[in-house]
């Protein structure tokens, strides 16, 4: 896989974000040739910090990925983009329900369309997410399940999916869809709750906080770490049969939410768990719980998580142990 993306220039939205950034530092390891383009929205998880190793080795470029001009020369000459900008927060989808349309949605098609107009070539690996499911009713989530997203979030993540298909189909831009469950790692926003809860109570483990787990914190989610994305996005990139194809990325481990916060405890040796009610209006946006079949991801590409859970907190734990003052 190492040589297929030797000189391959390489277009990351959202670069400077967590996902992002550890996509930027394997790619460099590869001999990449890479953008990363970022706005550094304070809501959102861009970090100068995350690059800083990467100065002189990528071109960064701190601009409004919705600003077509500064797209389209960028487009022109790239092989490969990786579209993770985003606005990431399910929760706060409901209450910007417009930012939430012009950077889950609109955004995409902004990109599509550049590409139509300049460099239809180009292969675009789009990070959706597991939202676009909504509530579960079935026992294994497969790529065929029904999609009833419960937030603007998920509607707006599942339009650019169906923008992508139709553009891949009407004018053969190839395109990637990756339907990811919970990420968590190192670089990841720790700044607030609204996403990324793992990253953000290994922070309140740190400072020695009390950990609100809501309800009796039993439903199911699938943690999936950081690394094992990244080789996902590039197996899936590198994969002539992933083109035109939607496929879960999750580390097909089912957690109870509370075994995570315990884990995340018993790890950094430091924080207290504390059990309350679900808040108001919780329920209504509370997908149930998660199991994610990733089969099709594995019989394409021979993809295998690599971490456990307790090895990647003990990783992320590591990290922000370590650099926590500049993500706080
Ligand atoms: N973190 C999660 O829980 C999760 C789960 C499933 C899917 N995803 C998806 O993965 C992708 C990456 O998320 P992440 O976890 O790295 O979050 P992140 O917040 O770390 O990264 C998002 C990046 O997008 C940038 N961005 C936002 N608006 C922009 C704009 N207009 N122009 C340029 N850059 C802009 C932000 O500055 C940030 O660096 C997103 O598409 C997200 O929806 C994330």
């Amino acid at each position: 896989m190492e040589n297929y993306f030797k000189n391959k220039k390489i277009l990351i939205t959202g670069g400077l974000g967590f996902l992002g950034s550890n996509l930027a530092d394997r790619l460099s390891s590869f001999g990449a040739d890479i953008t990363l383009i970022d706005n550094l929205n304070p809501l959102y998880g861009g970090n100068p910090y995350n690059v800083k190793h990467l100065e002189g080795k990528v071109n960064i470029v701190i601009e409004d990925m919705r600003d077509i001009e500064t797209l389209k020369p960028l487009i022109e000459k790239t092989d490969i983009i990786f579209h993770l900008a985003a606005q990431v927060s399910y929760i706060d989808s409901l209450s910007m329900p417009y930012e939430d349309l012009d950077l889950n949605a609109t955004a995409t098609l902004n990109i599509l369309e550049c590409c139509r107009q300049v460099n239809r070539n180009v292969k675009i690996v789009f990070s959706s997410s597991r939202m676009v499911y909504g509530k579960v009713e079935q026992e294994l989530l497969t790529e065929n399940s029904p999609v009833n997203p419960l937030s603007l979030y998920g509607v707006h993540k599942l339009t650019s999916e169906k923008y992508l298909l139709m553009y891949y189909k009407d004018f053969g831009i190839p395109c990637t869809i990756l339907r990811l469950t919970n990420p968590y790692g190192p670089k990841q926003q720790i700044k607030h709750s609204k996403y990324s809860l793992v990253g953000w109570f290994i922070r309140q483990a740190i400072e020695g906080n009390t950990i609100k787990i809501f309800g009796e914190g039993s439903q199911l989610r699938d943690y999936i770490f950081v690394d094992d994305i990244v080789t996902a996005m590039l197996k899936c990139a590198a994969s002539p049969a992933a083109i035109g194809e939607v496929i879960n990325v999750g580390s097909g481990h089912s957690t109870k939410f509370s075994d995570m916060v315990h884990a995340v405890v018993n790890c950094v040796k430091n924080g207290k768990v504390e059990y309350v009610s679900w808040p108001a209006n919780y329920e209504k946006i509370e997908t149930g719980d998660i199991r994610v079949d990733f089969s099709k991801l594995k019989s394409i590409t021979s993809w295998q998580p690599e971490f456990s859970l307790e090895e990647g907190i003990e990783r992320t734990f590591k990290y922000y142990s370590q650099f926590s003052s500049h993500y706080v």
